[in-house]
């Protein structure tokens, strides 16, 4: 038999989303009769915003069009949106067209990066954080040389710079699962750490939309030095519900510098051959969606939306501490972070609210060691389904 990779046996972690999809599904079934609340998995509870439906709709009816039809596009994306993105999320940032990279979202683009680094590179991770960074590095090989960043009480749930040496560090800002962001200082000082480690910064920043505090920068471009140190990862999920429709894109600038056999290297021109081979693009409907989303209506129609998931994320932190939970997050992002009440461990607690309240949340040792003793909840709901949750949490014990 053919030998494979063996790396993937060093995943312990069993991936927390299918686990809890698979809770619901056997919830549905226990009370068929009682509708279940779902803050778990950060998901769109509203639809497509109008601007965004007639632009895909208007894409596809061209695809059907002899004199318009579409085949291939390019693979590092479409310059109608890659200019869009450069004119509206990056205005003012020196940040040019051909340095943004569109793709099917953040999550494939995290997962993908590492395979610009060598096996034997250092990888420094937050812990808790999204749980795609680590498992991705752990079957390329990389599990000794992964270097934990904590994200407790102590570092206000962001992770702080090293004193080991790492050749990559992940960020995400506004921190999933702790909803957490770091300021502009916090950020500056990253770039600072990169600089002196010749280091690598990845920052996810699928949750920059939903940033509304003035020392929170909406992009580490803003950051003086970071075009030198820093790739950022972008979504289009959270910003303006895409995660059906899948795009999403990496901005690496070309001032961005590696080595490679001990000579100089641009990254940028590493990830424009490797999306050459790995990708035929996205689809010309979802790009055409994706560029509506920031036209004059899109922009409205989406900040619309970003600012009832923020105001349902205030609404329920605020609810849940009245009750007397300890919870962070919920500012600057649409989950809220919540230690476990009563020294329970995560899951045991998250069956408890799934079976005495029918609130489906996520585990906050999902998404690392350092979650262990938390648990998640995502405002991606309505006003309706948050007061009904409150309800049902009123009679339950708490005690941080
Ligand atoms: C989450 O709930 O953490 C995210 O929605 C998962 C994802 O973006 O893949």
């Amino acid at each position: 038999m053919t030998d494979l990779n063996p790396f993937f046996a060093d995943l312990k972690r069993p991936y927390v989303f299918p686990i809890i999809e698979q809770k619901l599904e056997d919830c549905r079934k226990r009370y068929p009769d009682v509708q279940i609340l779902n803050f778990g998995i950060g998901d769109i509870a509203l639809p497509l915003a109008p601007a965004i439906v007639e632009a895909m709709v208007r894409a596809t009816i061209e695809m059907g069009q002899s004199s318009s039809l579409r085949g291939y596009g390019p693979s590092e994306g479409y310059s109608f949106l890659r200019s869009a993105i450069a004119a509206n999320t990056y205005q003012g940032l020196n940040i040019s067209q051909d340095e943004i990279f569109i793709s099917d979202g953040t999550n494939s683009d995290v997962a993908n990066v590492q395979e610009l680094f060598p096996s034997n590179c250092f990888v420094g991770i937050p812990d808790p954080t999204y749980p795609v960074y680590l498992d991705t590095n752990i079957i390329a090989g990389r599990e000794k040389n992964i270097r934990i960043l904590p994200c407790t009480n102590e570092t206000r749930f962001v992770p702080t710079p090293p004193s080991e040496h790492c050749d990559i560090v992940y960020l995400c800002s506004p921190n999933n699962p702790t909803g957490e962001a770091l300021t502009r200082d916090e950020l500056a000082n990253w770039v600072s750490w990169a600089q002196e480690h010749k280091a690598v910064l990845i920052l996810d920043h699928a949750y920059a939309a939903f940033v509304t505090s003035d020392n929170v920068p909406k992009s580490i471009y803003e950051i003086p030095g970071a075009h030198e140190v820093a790739i950022e990862c972008k979504s289009f999920s959270k910003s303006a519900g895409f995660t059906g429709l899948r795009c999403g894109y990496m901005v690496m600038p070309k001032t961005l510098k590696g080595t490679v056999a001990g000579a100089p290297n641009s990254i940028h021109s590493l990830w424009a051959k490797r999306t050459g081979i790995k990708s035929n693009g996205v689809s010309y409907p979802v790009q055409r969606a994706a560029e509506a989303s920031l036209s004059e209506a899109g922009k409205k129609q989406t900040e619309e939306q970003v600012a009832l998931y923020l105001r349902n994320a205030q609404a329920l932190k605020k609810g849940l501490e009245e009750k007397g939970f300890c919870c962070f997050g919920g500012v600057n992002s649409p989950y809220i972070w919540c230690a476990v009440p009563n020294g329970m461990k995560s899951w045991d607690f998250f069956d408890y609210l799934l079976n005495t309240c029918q609130i489906i949340s996520v585990p906050g040792s999902g998404f690392g060691k350092l979650g262990e003793g938390f648990i998640r909840f995502s405002a991606f709901s309505t006003e309706e389904k948050i007061s009904l949750a409150l309800k049902r949490i009123e009679n339950i014990c708490v005690s941080c």
